[in-house]
């Protein structure tokens, strides 16, 4: 277990949060019992008394499958010493645990699935935060998950320094036929220096760079091995150097949505953490054995943990 002598606590109390981008008039009317607020996919509603146990919440990590969230858990749980571990009801879409401060997630798979969790879950935080700026400020995201790595072998962990799309570009949704949102892609630059310091005497094999979130596994991130086939081995290969010359080290699917949400409300902390499963360079199939899928796993939770500890567990 690291624990390290500096407090890494990294937000900006007070003054991150772009009130502009919150949705005032739906939440404000939840938080003066006006309205109340069913988060569907979770389960659970605003006047539901097992919230009751979250309003303590500093830190929502997200998570693409539901065995992780368990997994992580009950790791937090004996690092935390909180023997407590709620869940909510509903499981059907999603799975999450809360303990010693933390609400754990899952996400699903792609950026689709994982912007209801994220929405969900920022309109409950906004709501257990009864709308105070600074204690959402000081609220921690992260997205602890999996990758295809560009030019870095498995078990290598990536932190973010952007969320991009297969295009370098930021995230964006078709606004109609007026135009496009377009979102900001940057992971906070402080957040990440203060998990890499959390980790530095770990000896991990952890990196920096620009991560690529695609829309589908096989065509948009140049596979080969897909039922549709339209790239050739030249293109595929040209692709992989494009991003790895522009500084993308991993490819996954949630990322840039992820940023893009977190940056629109101007969370001060967020991160995403990624085991890479395999070198993209080098093939396309996933064939790592399910033990070293379980360290991949375990490992990117160790970044995680080591800086959690730091930031929740040394203030
Ligand atoms: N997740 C992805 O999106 N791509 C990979 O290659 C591996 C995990």
């Amino acid at each position: 277990m690291l624990l390290g002598a500096s407090r890494g606590h990294d937000s900006i109390p007070g003054g991150a949060i772009k009130t502009e981008n919150i949705n005032h008039e739906f939440l404000d009317a939840v938080l003066e019992g006006r309205q109340v607020d069913v988060y569907y996919h979770f389960g659970v509603a605003s006047d539901d008394p097992i919230l009751e146990k979250l309003r303590g919440v500093r830190a929502v990590i997200l998570a693409g499958s539901g065995e992780r969230i368990t997994d992580f858990a009950e790791r937090w749980s004996a690092l935390s010493g909180d023997p407590e571990i709620i869940a909510f009801p509903k499981e059907e879409r999603f799975v999450t645990r809360y303990t010693g401060g933390v609400l754990f997630s899952s996400h699903g798979m792609g950026m689709p699935s994982a912007s209801i969790a994220v929405q969900e879950l920022m309109r409950m935080v906004y709501f257990l935060k009864r709308g105070d700026l600074e204690a959402l400020d000081d609220v921690f995201w992260a997205r602890v998950g999996t990758s295809g790595g560009v030019g870095l072998p498995g078990g290598t962990i990536v932190v973010s320094e952007a969320g991009l799309m297969a295009d370098l570009k930021p995230f964006r949704l078709l606004q109609g036929g007026i135009g496009t949102y377009w979102f900001d892609g940057e992971f906070p630059a402080a957040t990440r220096a203060a998990i890499m310091a959390a980790n530095a005497d770990s000896g991990l094999p952890i990196v920096e760079g620009k991560t690529i979130a695609t829309n589908e596994f096989f065509l948009e991130q140049f596979r080969l091995d897909g039922a549709i086939r339209r790239e050739t081995a030249q293109t595929k290969h040209e692709f992989l150097e494009w991003l790895h010359a522009n500084g993308v080290r991993n490819i996954e699917m949630e990322g840039a949505m992820l940023a893009a949400y977190w940056n629109s409300w101007g969370f001060p902390s967020f991160a995403m953490i990624c085991a890479v499963l395999l070198n993209r360079l080098e093939g396309d199939q996933v064939t790592s054995t399910p033990e070293q899928l379980h360290d991949f796993s375990e490992q990117s939770g160790d970044v995680l943990f080591n800086y959690l500890q730091q930031r929740l567990l040394t203030s």
